[in-house]
């Protein structure tokens, strides 16, 4: 029975890796919460791009236009194509059921994909989508393998076909491994100008999954500071009750 375990915990292993990153390497993703521009873009390629089919249950558009420097009334004109109030939470129209059916699985909720999965990983599965004929909706994606999304970026980005190098592993075996990506069909954006939109984007869900780190960030420092205070303070009062004894 252990024997069983043990090889089964061996053929499970190299999956799970390959699960996680798909083998592709992870690029570093601009994160600036301070960066209220980089926010505000990001937001409007959400809203446009995805919100179609993602939600962000937990996150208020209000809450959103004070944390990245809009007003309410920005965000009613700009960033609002479902009827909702600038009150409501950032839900879409896309009934869960139907979407299973569109999609083979139900596009899941953003609000804390940037926690769950990581900065780095969003922003290289952005990316990293490529022209795959085998698949439904005819391409792959890198970091995600088999993928049920859409390019939906295919516009901005164009289409990028993928490039293969070929190694011999230790068994002598020639294995085939994604290295990178060849634009075979440009779009609307430049390369550069489509990473900078996605960092934005990378940048505007970081912030989603986690509003209150600016405002910790700030409280911090005050602590820091009380803290630092609060030593001056009692080293003095230690010199003043120490004064007799020494
Ligand atoms: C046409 C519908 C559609 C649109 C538009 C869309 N997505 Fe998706 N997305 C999906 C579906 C379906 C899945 C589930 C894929 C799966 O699990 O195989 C998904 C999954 C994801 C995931 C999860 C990946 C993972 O590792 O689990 C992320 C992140 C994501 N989408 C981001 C985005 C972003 C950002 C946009 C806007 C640029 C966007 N999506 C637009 C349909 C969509």
């Amino acid at each position: 029975m252990k024997k069983i375990i043990i090889a089964l915990a061996f053929l499970t292993l190299p999956g799970l890796t390959f699960a996680a990153a798909g083998g592709f390497p992870l690029q570093t993703a601009p994160i600036d919460l301070t960066n209220h521009g980089s926010l505000q873009n990001g937001a409007k390629l959400f809203v446009n791009y995805c919100m179609g089919c993602h939600s962000l249950d937990y996150q208020r558009y209000n809450r959103m236009a004070r944390d990245i420097g809009l007003t309410d009334e920005q965000v009613k004109e700009n960033l609002i194509f479902t009827g909702a109030k600038v009150g409501d939470t950032m839900k879409n129209a896309m009934p869960k059921a139907d979407a299973k059916q569109w999609f083979g699985v139900a596009p899941p909720d953003l609000t804390v994909i940037a926690r769950s999965r990581g900065v780095d990983y969003l922003y290289t599965y952005l990316q990293t989508f490529y022209k795959d004929p085998t698949r439904p909706f005819g391409v792959n994606n890198a970091v995600f393998p088999n993928a049920g999304m859409p390019h939906v970026l295919w516009e901005l980005q164009g289409m990028q076909e993928a490039v293969y190098t070929t190694h011999k592993d230790t068994a002598g075996n020639s294995v085939k491994t994604l290295s990178g990506f060849k634009l075979t069909q440009p779009g609307s954006m430049s390369p550069p100008e489509f990473k900078e939109a996605m960092g934005d984007l990378t940048n505007f869900l970081s912030y989603v999954g986690e509003p209150i780190k600016l405002e910790r960030q700030r409280l911090g420092l005050w602590v820091l500071l009380f803290l630092a205070l609060a030593t001056v303070v009692f080293y003095l009062l230690k010199k003043e009750y120490w004064k007799d004894v020494h």
